[in-house]
C-alpha cells in the first residue's frame, strides 16, 4: 500500500506574507486544495500533511480532509519527510508531494508511480528553459546521480535545464535508513530530501522519471509564479471545456474553477467567473461579468451580468441583468428574476416573476406569483429574521413592505404602496396605505399667484 506525504510546513517566507504559503489560492481555491484533489483523483491514501509555523490554518482549513503531523520549526524538507516517516508504516513506498505545486494532475500521479518498480524509489524531473530556483538533476552517463540545489549549484551546474519537479516516490524503509546521514552542510543550512534521493539511487533500483508537460510542476514560491499557476491552470480548464462542447467566448478574461461542470452547448461571455462546485446545465447562457459560485443552474438558463452564490437553478429561468443570488436560493423552471432583484434564502416557485428592484428574503414564495417592482420582504425587525409565505398565483403590487413573519394566501393580490402586518387570506385584496385626499387650491395659497392655475 502507498501512502502519501504532502510537504507544506516550510516558511515560504518568499510570499512576504502572515498567510500560509499553501492557504494563498491559485483561481480562488488554496494551493494545497488543489494537491490534495490530484491525490484524491488519483485513488491514493488519505495523505498526511506535514505543518509547521501557523499550521494549524491549514488544519483547519483542511479538517476532515488529511491527517497532520507538525514539524516545528521547519528545517528543511528532508527533516519534514523524517517527521512523516515517524507515523507511517515501516514497510511500503510513499509518494512525496510538495503542498506548493498545485498543477499536478492525478493522471501524472498515476503514471509516475506506475514507472517505479515496488522494490524501488523514483523522482520526477523534466528540461525547463528557465530552471531558475529548481534543483538541477547531475547525470553520470545517462545515470542520475544527485540533484543540486540552486544555491549550492557551480555556474556550470546552474546552466543544467534539467530539473527536480518535487514528486517523490520512496521505499520507507531504506528512505528511514538513510535519513540519518543527511546533514545541514549547504547553502541554506536545512536538511534536504534532495540529498537523500543520490543515497538511495546507490542502493536500490532509482527511476528519474521525465514528465511531458513541464507546466505540470510548477512550484509556488513567491506571487510572481502564483499568478502564473493561476494563469496556467485558467488557460488548461478552458482548454479543456472548449474541447468539450462548450463555447467560452473570451477565454482571456474567464475564469472556471477546476471542480466545475458544464453541460453541452453551454456558451460564457466575457470576464464571467464560474467558482467552486458549480454546474451549468445544457444549453445555458451565462452572459458577461457574471459570477456563479458554488450555485447549481439547470438547462437552456440565460444569466446576464448577475451574481448567483450557493443556489438552485432551474430550467430556463432567466435572471438578469444586475441581480443578486445570496446564499440558500431556490428557483424552480421558468422564473424570471430581472434588474436589480435580490434574493436570499428564498425559494421561488416555477413560472413565477420579480422583474424589478425587489428583496426577497426568507421567503417561500409558489408558483405564478408576481412580485411588483420595488416590493420588500421586511424579514428583519432587528432582533431576529422571520420569514415570508406566499402562495401560487398572488400578486404583490409594486413597492409592497410585507413584513415578516407573513402569509398571503394563494391567488390573494397586495395593493401598490402597502405596508402589509397582517395576513392576508385567499383570493382577497389587502390595501394597507392611506387613502389620498386632495388639498384644494394648496399651492395658491402656499406659494401665491406666481404658481400657475
Ligand atoms: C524544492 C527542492 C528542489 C525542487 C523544488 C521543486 C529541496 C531541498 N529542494 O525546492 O530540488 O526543484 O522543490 O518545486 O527539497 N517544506 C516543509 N518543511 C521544511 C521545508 C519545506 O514541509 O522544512 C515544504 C514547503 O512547505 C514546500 C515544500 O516542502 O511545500 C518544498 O519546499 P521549498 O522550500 O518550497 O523548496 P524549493 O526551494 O522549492
Ligand atoms: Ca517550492
Amino acid at each position: 500500500m502507498t501512502a502519501t506525504v504532502v510537504l507544506a510546513a516550510g516558511d515560504g517566507k518568499r510570499m512576504h506574507s502572515v498567510l500560509p504559503k499553501v492557504l494563498h489560492p491559485v483561481l480562488e481555491q488554496p494551493m494545497l486544495a488543489h494537491v490534495l484533489r490530484a491525490v484524491q483523483t488519483a485513488e491514493l491514501e488519505r495523505p498526511l500533511v506535514v505543518i509547521g509555523r501557523n499550521g494549524d490554518q491549514v488544519q483547519e482549513a483542511f479538517a476532515g480532509q488529511a491527517t497532520f503531523v507538525w514539524q516545528d520549526p521547519p528545517r528543511g524538507t528532508g527533516d519534514a519527510l523524517r517527521v512523516a516517516l515517524q507515523h507511517l508504516p515501516s514497510e511500503g513506498q510513499v509518494l512525496v508531494i510538495s503542498g506548493d505545486t498545485p498543477l499536478w494532475r492525478a493522471e501524472t500521479l498515476r503514471d509516475f508511480m506506475a514507472a517505479v518498480p515496488t522494490n524501488g524509489s523514483g523522482l520526477v524531473c523534466t528540461e525547463v528553459t528557465n530552471p531558475t530556483g529548481y534543483g538541477r538533476i547531475v547525470r553520470r552517463d545517462q545515470r542520475f546521480l544527485r540533484v543540486v540545489e540552486e544555491q549550492d549549484a557551480s555556474a556550470e551546474q546552474r546552466k543544467l535545464k534539467e530539473v527536480n519537479a518535487g514528486l517523490y516516490l520512496l521505499d520507507s524503509a531504506l528512505a528511514r535508513k538513510l535519513l540519518d546521514e543527511l546533514d545541514t552542510a549547504n547553502a541554506q543550512g536545512e536538511v534536504y530530501l534532495t540529498d537523500l534521493l543520490a543515497l538511495m539511487a546507490q542502493q536500490a533500483p532509482f527511476v528519474a522519471w521525465t514528465l511531458a508537460d513541464a507546466t505540470e510542476m510548477a512550484g509556488v514560491n513567491d506571487r510572481r509564479q502564483l499568478a502564473a499557476a493561476t494563469t496556467a491552470l485558467r488557460q488548461r480548464i478552458i482548454n479543456h471545456w472548449l474541447e468539450h462542447s462548450v463555447s467560452v467566448l473570451d477565454p482571456v478574461t474567464t475564469w472556471i474553477g477546476a471542480e466545475v461542470e458544464l453541460g453541452q452547448d453551454v456558451v460564457i461571455g466575457p470576464g464571467v467567473r464560474i467558482l467552486g462546485k458549480s454546474r451549468i446545465g445544457q444549453g445555458s447562457r451565462i452572459g458577461a461579468g457574471t459570477e456563479i459560485v458554488d450555485a447549481k443552474i439547470g438547462a437552456d438558463a440565460q444569466i446576464r451580468q448577475s451574481v448567483i452564490e450557493n443556489s438552485e437553478v432551474g430550467d430556463r429561468v432567466t435572471i438578469g441583468p444586475f441581480a443578486h443570488l445570496r446564499p440558500g436560493c431556490v428557483v424552480a423552471a421558468d422564473v424570471e428574476i430581472g434588474n436589480f432583484a435580490e434574493l436570499k434564502n428564498t425559494r421561488i416557485g416555477s413560472g413565477s416573476k420579480a422583474h424589478h428592484h425587489c428583496y426577497l428574503g426568507d421567503a417561500e414564495i409558489g408558483q405564478r406569483v408576481n412580485i411588483g417592482a420595488g416590493a420588500i420582504t421586511v424579514n428583519y425587525d432587528g432582533i431576529a429574521k422571520h420569514q415570508t409565505v406566499i402562495g401560487d398565483g398572488a400578486f404583490v403590487g409594486c413597492n409592497a413592505n410585507l413584513i415578516a413573519p407573513l402569509l398571503i394566501g394563494p391567488g390573494a393580490y397586495v395593493a401598490a404602496g402597502s405596508t402589509v402586518t397582517q395576513e392576508v387570506p385567499a383570493q382577497s385584496l389587502a390595501v394597507a396605505r392611506e387613502r389620498q385626499r386632495n388639498i384644494e387650491g394648496w399651492a395658491k395659497r402656499r406659494f401665491g399667484s406666481h404658481k400657475e392655475e
